[in-house]
């Protein structure tokens, strides 16, 4: 049975709803608009790759999606949150539960194992130091890594970093995963690889995942492609 909160929840079947944003940096007088009036609807369950030139604003618009930035006007609702009306530490540990984030160059901590990499989103958590370790090593589990959870980072090919990078975003049970160029540093297979884990959090999961690509190929796995040209979304 529901129960009442005192917050205001709004169920919509979008997990991501982008509306009119810009992000404008300022450096001495110049004025640089990255983002100018995008908007962007991804349904939940969506698996959404997003395409553009260097310099397009991709990342900047994943990072307003995941709530590391905020947009300089326009809204930004990402699993019935406005991202851009929270405070910087609500934000923070609004981010830890409903976002996962999965970079180009893995971000792993280099003296932590893979097991206390993953299980770091969960210090924010009210778990027991049992339970993160249980959440992780499941984690680690969905990724095919069980087997490496006590080895660094500098042990583990560039493909197993990666996935213990996905089993960190994913430990968290968050709906909504983001990737900046998942694949960009990965030979073909391992690249390979990683794209089918992706389509497996996507379509067994049901995680709603935006993902950042150059590559044509991978774009392919999404089931949309968005286009962004000097901070706007092209017209499908
Ligand atoms: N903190 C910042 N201050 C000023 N300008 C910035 C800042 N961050 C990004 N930019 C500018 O915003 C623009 C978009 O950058 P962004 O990193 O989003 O591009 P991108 O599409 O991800 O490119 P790439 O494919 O090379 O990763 C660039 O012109 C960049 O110089
Ligand atoms: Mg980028």
């Amino acid at each position: 049975m529901a129960t009442m909160t005192s917050e205001v929840v709004t169920r919509t079947t979008t997990a991501v709803n982008v509306q009119n944003v810009r992000k404008v940096y300022h450096r001495d007088s110049l004025e640089i608009v990255v983002l100018d009036g995008i908007n962007l609807d991804v349904p939940e369950g969506e698996f959404v790759a997003l395409m553009g030139p260097s310099g397009s604003g991709k990342t900047t618009l994943l990072n307003l999606i995941a709530g590391i930035d905020r947009p300089t006007s326009g809204t930004v609702i990402v699993a019935n949150t406005n991202v851009a009306t929270l405070s910087e530490g609500a934000l923070a540990k609004w981010r830890s539960r409903n976002v996962g984030f999965i970079f180009q160059f893995y971000n792993l901590i280099p003296v932590l194992t893979a097991m206390e990499n993953v299980a770091l989103p969960l210090m924010l958590s009210p778990l027991s130091g049992k339970q993160r370790k249980e959440r992780a090593l499941t984690a680690l589990k969905i990724v095919g890594l069980a087997d490496r959870s006590q080895h660094y980072p500098k042990q583990l090919s560039g493909g197993q970093e990666q996935r213990v990078a996905i089993a960190r975003a994913i430990v968290t049970d968050p709906q909504v995963l983001v990737a900046d160029e998942p694949t960009g540093d990965l030979d073909a297979k391992s690249a390979e690889e990683i794209l089918n884990l992706m389509q497996t959090l996507n379509q067994e999961f049901k995680k709603t995942i935006v993902m950042v690509t150059h590559d044509p190929r991978a774009a392919q796995r999404a089931h949309s492609q968005k286009h962004l040209e000097k901070g706007v979304l092209l017209k499908d």
